[in-house]
C-alpha cells in the first residue's frame, strides 16, 4: 500500500460536496454536451478540472485579506508584494497583472516582432497563443526523454540545449527576443527542470547575448524536485535553491494561481528597466495602475504570503507526495500513467487506457466523460481533442504525441481519502475499459479552442 505524507495543517472550514447519481449525471453531462467545461461545478464530486486558482488559502492568508489596502496607488500591501518578489527571485521591477497569460501578453506584445521565435521547453497553451499572436513562432525544445511517457528520468523537463544552440544558430540572435523555460513543464506532463539545465541554459544564452526568462507558476514544485532528485542540493533550503534557479534568469511570468496559493493574480519580474518601462505603460492601459495591476489590495497580500508558505518543505513534501501517493495507487491496479508522476498532477495514458479507440475518436476525451459517469470526477483531456486539427493546405489531421488526461490536484483541498476515492474509481474503470466507446465532434470541432466549446456524443 503507497504511503500518504499527512496534511501538514488542520481543516477549520469546510466546503460540502455532494455526490449525485449515475442517473443524475448521464442527464448532466448530456445537457453539457459531453463537454466537462459546461458541468456546473455543483454537479461534480471531486474537480480535478486544473490546479490554477483552485487552492486553499491557509488562516494566514486569509488574516492578511482582512489587512487590504484599498487605495487606487500605492497601497502597503503592494509595498509587502514587491519586496516579497524581489527577496526571492532576486529580479528588480516587479509588475502586478491578474492572471499568467495578461503577463505573457504584455511580455510578448512588447519583446516580439513579426516572425521572431521563442524557444522553450514546452509552452504552455496561453503561453504559445500569446506568441502566435504576437506573430512570433513557439519552439518545444524539451528533452526527447520528455516525450517518451514510459521513461524513467528525474528531469524531465529539461531544455535540449543542442536544440537551443542549433535554433540559435539557424535563426540568429536578433530573431529571438528570449529563451523561456517553463518550471515544472505543465504541458510535458508537470515534469521538473534541473538546476543543471538552467545553469546549461543560462551559459548559452549568455554566449549569444540572449535573455532568459522563467515561466514560474509552479516554481517552488520544482525546487522540491531538484532538492530531492538532484546531487549537491539535498542539504539545502528551498528558498536557497529557489534564489539559485532565478539568479540565471533575466524575468519571468508568473500566474499565481499555482505556486501563490491563491485563487487569482499574477506578475512579471524582470531585471531590465528599460522593458519594465515599456511594459508598464501597457500595463496602464490595460490592467490599471503599476501598484496593483487588475488586483485588489487584499489579493496582493494573499500573494505575498502565498509565496512564502509555499516554500515550506513540509508543505512540499505533502504536496508532491499527494500526486506520487495517487500514481503510486494507479500503478498498483495496472492504469497506465506517464512517468515519472509530476509535481501537480497525474497524467493518465489515455492511449494505452482505451487501446480500443482509434485517435480520431478520442480515447481521452471518452475516458473523461466516462470517469464523470462513473463517479462524478472531473478531470480534462489533453490530446486529440484538445489538439488534432487538420491542416488548413492538405486537409490532413495532424494527430498529438500522446492522448492523455490529467488528473490535477488543487492545493491543500482534498484529502488523502478522496485521492483513494479517484483511484478505486479509475481503477472500476480501467477493469471495465472494453465496454467503454469513442466519441464523435457534432458541434465548434472547428474551433481553435475547440475543447472549451465543441459538443459531443458517443460512437454506439
Ligand atoms: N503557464 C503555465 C505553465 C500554466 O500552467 C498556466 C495555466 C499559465 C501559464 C497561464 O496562467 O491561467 O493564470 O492565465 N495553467 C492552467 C492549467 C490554466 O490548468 O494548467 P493563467
Amino acid at each position: 500500500m503507497p504511503k500518504y505524507i499527512p496534511e501538514p495543517f488542520r481543516i477549520k472550514v469546510v466546503e460540502p460536496i455532494t455526490k449525485t447519481t449515475r442517473e443524475e449525471r448521464e442527464q448532466i453531462i448530456k445537457a453539457a454536451g459531453y463537454n466537462v467545461f459546461n458541468i456546473p461545478s455543483e454537479k461534480v464530486y471531486i474537480d480535478l478540472l486544473t490546479d490554477s486558482g483552485t487552492g486553499a488559502m491557509s488562516d494566514n492568508q486569509w488574516a492578511g485579506m482582512q489587512l487590504g489596502d484599498e487605495s487606487y496607488a500605492h497601497c502597503r500591501n503592494w509595498f509587502h508584494f514587491e519586496e516579497t518578489i524581489r527577496r526571492i527571485t532576486g529580479l528588480k521591477h516587479v509588475i502586478p497583472t491578474h492572471q499568467g497569460r495578461v503577463a505573457e501578453n504584455l511580455l510578448f506584445s512588447t519583446v516580439l516582432e513579426k516572425n521572431m521565435v521563442v524557444p522553450n521547453n514546452n509552452h504552455f497553451d496561453t503561453t504559445r497563443a500569446n506568441i502566435l499572436a504576437n506573430g512570433g513562432i513557439p519552439l518545444d525544445l524539451v528533452i526527447d526523454e520528455g516525450k517518451d511517457p514510459d521513461l524513467l528520468h528525474p528531469f524531465k523537463g529539461n531544455l535540449n540545449i543542442d536544440k537551443l544552440e542549433d535554433t540559435i544558430q539557424k535563426y540568429g540572435k536578433n530573431k529571438i527576443p528570449l529563451t523561456m523555460i517553463t518550471i515544472t513543464n505543465n504541458s510535458g506532463g508537470g515534469q521538473p527542470v534541473s538546476m543543471e539545465n538552467i545553469r546549461q541554459a543560462r551559459a548559452v544564452c549568455d554566449r549569444h547575448g540572449i535573455p532568459l526568462f522563467f515561466d514560474a507558476c509552479r516554481f517552488a514544485e520544482n525546487a522540491y524536485f531538484i532538492k530531492t532528485r538532484e546531487k549537491g542540493y539535498e542539504n539545502k533550503a528551498i528558498p536557497d535553491i529557489v534564489r539559485e534557479m532565478f539568479s540565471y534568469v533575466d524575468g519571468c511570468t508568473m500566474s499565481a494561481k499555482k505556486d501563490a496559493l491563491v485563487n487569482i493574480g499574477g506578475f512579471i519580474a524582470v531585471n531590465d528597466e528599460r522593458l519594465a518601462e515599456q511594459i508598464k505603460e501597457k500595463l496602464i492601459l490595460i490592467e490599471g495602475f503599476l501598484t496593483y495591476g487588475g488586483l485588489a489590495g487584499r489579493d496582493l497580500e494573499a500573494i505575498a504570503r502565498g509565496l512564502i508558505e509555499v516554500q515550506k518543505e513540509d508543505y512540499l513534501a505533502y504536496r508532491i507526495g499527494q500526486a506520487k501517493y495517487l500514481g503510486d495507487l494507479l500503478a498498483e491496479k495496472g492504469v497506465p500513467c506517464l512517468k515519472p508522476i509530476g509535481g501537480h498532477a497525474v497524467y493518465v495514458n489515455a492511449r494505452k487506457f482505451l487501446d480500443h479507440i482509434p485517435q480520431r475518436e478520442f480515447p481521452g476525451q471518452s475516458l473523461v466523460v466516462n470517469l464523470y459517469l462513473h463517479s462524478g470526477i472531473r478531470a480534462v483531456e489533453i490530446g486529440s481533442y484538445m489538439f488534432a486539427h487538420k491542416d488548413p493546405k492538405t486537409g490532413e489531421v495532424n494527430y498529438p504525441d500522446m492522448d492523455l488526461v490529467r488528473l490535477a490536484l488543487p492545493r491543500r483541498v482534498y484529502t488523502g481519502g478522496h485521492l483513494d476515492y479517484v483511484a478505486d474509481s479509475l481503477g472500476e474503470l480501467y477493469a471495465a475499459r472494453k465496454t467503454l466507446h469513442g466519441m464523435r465532434i457534432t458541434e465548434k470541432g472547428e474551433s481553435p479552442l475547440r475543447h472549451f466549446v465543441a459538443r459531443l456524443e458517443f460512437i454506439k
